[in-house]
């Protein structure tokens, strides 16, 4: 294939296997938000720039220099989602639902940064986002990192730990940003030039630099927790206590302050060491002030995104394996006639109560190559139709794996009336039939 034809770099196809084990680890984590009284919601991959720029702030990395963004046919500036919280509290003071109203989300999707691809970072990457609008109290907060909590156990993930910070209320942060200004501007000639350039405009973006050329400087810098009004550090408080009560161990790193505008007060991170650089696996906050900046009426809100690589990536090194859907029955069919009844016989097995799986060979194809595929698709029993049984209005019913105590082993000739009765004694489960465990 030409390279010309071939995808962009940072922009990944996702195959089988590979799909079944995102499939599960989509399904856990749907599972459980609304298990918790989350509702899903859906807004547009495609935004206009000014709703970005104004969301995550003009001095950011995402917004300077990792947006796509064009200009569509009618000259209006749009922006492939860098993130969903944007689109999500756009959505939500669009159509009014903020109103005296509490709302839990959860939506998931592809998101598009413009970065250096490496292992665990991509151009186009997929976040599984939660987002909580209308809560002000740190019962939320601690809802979510306990939910999370749950949810490393239920994917058999150990190796992540939580990270906290609070970023107090935008006037700590205006005291604060002040004061950090002056202290890095006494170093000047030491900073790198992203540093520089921050200075001015979002200082405590420097307290997150990787360049460590500049720890020891950062070390000696002014916390945040020194300028905390009484009301953020009760909060910030009320919060570890709950995830204390609920065994959820955490570490205050004051020199947390990710790299989007909109947050203040409670900040987290869950990192691990088991992805080299790109340890940051699932990240949030609050941003209560974000949709009044945005022109509607205040509404704290908090939430966070997790890197759905990244959690695939995790699980698939925790070494267990994603349950795979398996049919429970093939259906075999070579000769004149067989594809018919086949079709009418998978139909009314898809039909019965409980309803069975069940694949049909298509393509053409000898017996003896069909039993290979029926036997590699995991199934229970094959359903066999040659001539000789649509003649006589029957079909061959064999075992391809030991079934459950009390299904025969030998293959059996069956009229197709009673195939249904004869086939369920080898289903396992009262409703559908066996999961195979295979391991990726
Ligand atoms: P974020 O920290 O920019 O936060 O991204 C959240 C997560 O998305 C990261 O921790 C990482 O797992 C994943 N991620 C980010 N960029 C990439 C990439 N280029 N390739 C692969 N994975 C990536 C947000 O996006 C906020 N909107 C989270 C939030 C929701 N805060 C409040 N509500």
């Amino acid at each position: 294939m030409s390279e010309s034809l071939q995808a962009l770099r940072g922009m990944e196809d996702l195959l089988p296997p590979a799909s079944g084990t995102w499939q599960h680890v989509e399904n856990t984590l749907r599972g459980l938000l609304l298990d918790y009284g989350y509702q899903e919601i859906r807004v547009p991959i495609v935004e206009r720039t000014e709703l970005f720029k104004r969301s995550i702030g003009e001095v950011t990395d995402i917004v300077e220099k990792e947006m796509y963004t064009f200009d569509d046919r009618n000259g209006v500036s749009v922006t492939l989602r860098p993130e969903a919280t944007a689109g999500i509290v756009r959505a939500c003071m669009e159509h009014g639902l903020l109103r005296n109203q509490r709302q839990k989300f959860f939506s998931t999707g592809p998101m598009f940064r413009y970065e250096k691809p490496q292992k665990g970072r991509y151009r186009q990457f997929h976040q599984f986002d939660v987002e909580a609008l209308g809560f002000a109290g740190p019962d939320i907060d601690a809802e979510l990192l306990i939910l999370l909590a749950r949810l490393w156990r239920l994917l058999g993930i150990s190796h992540v730990s939580l990270q906290i910070n609070t970023l107090g209320t935008a006037e700590t942060r205006q005291r604060y940003r002040a004061d950090l200004s002056s202290f890095f501007r006494e170093s000047f000639d030491l900073l790198d030039e992203d540093s520089r350039r921050r200075l001015d405009r979002n200082p405590l973006r420097i307290l997150d630099s990787k360049n460590a050329e500049l720890a020891d400087l950062i070390a000696r810098a002014p916390q945040m927790t020194q300028y905390l009004d009484a009301e953020s550090a009760a909060h910030f408080a009320g919060l570890r206590t709950l995830l204390d009560d609920a065994g959820v161990a955490h570490t205050v790193n004051p020199r947390l302050v990710r790299g989007l505008d909109y947050y203040g007060r409670t900040v987290f991170e869950w990192v691990t060491d088991r992805l080299g650089s790109q340890g940051a696996v699932c990240a949030g906050g609050r941003y209560d002030g974000l949709v009044a900046h945005l022109g509607g009426e205040a509404t704290p809100a908090i939430g966070f995104a997790i890197g759905l690589e990244r959690l695939v990536e995790l699980f698939a090194l925790a070494g267990q394996p994603a349950p795979t859907r398996v049919p429970d029955v093939y259906i075999v069919a070579a000769g004149e006639g067989t594809s018919r009844l086949a079709f009418r016989i998978a139909e009314s097995l898809r039909n019965d109560v409980p309803p069975m799986r069940v694949e049909v060979h298509c393509g053409s194809g000898g017996f003896k190559s069909q039993m290979k595929r029926a036997d590699r698709s995991g199934a229970q029993v094959a359903v066999i139709l040659g001539e000789d049984e649509v003649a006589a209005g029957a079909a061959v019913l064999k075992p391809l794996r030991s079934g459950p105590m009390g299904a025969g082993t030998e293959q059996q000739t069956v009229a197709v009336a009673s195939l249904a009765d004869a086939i369920r004694p080898y289903l396992a489960g009262p409703l559908t039939g066996p999961v195979i465990e295979t391991v990726r």
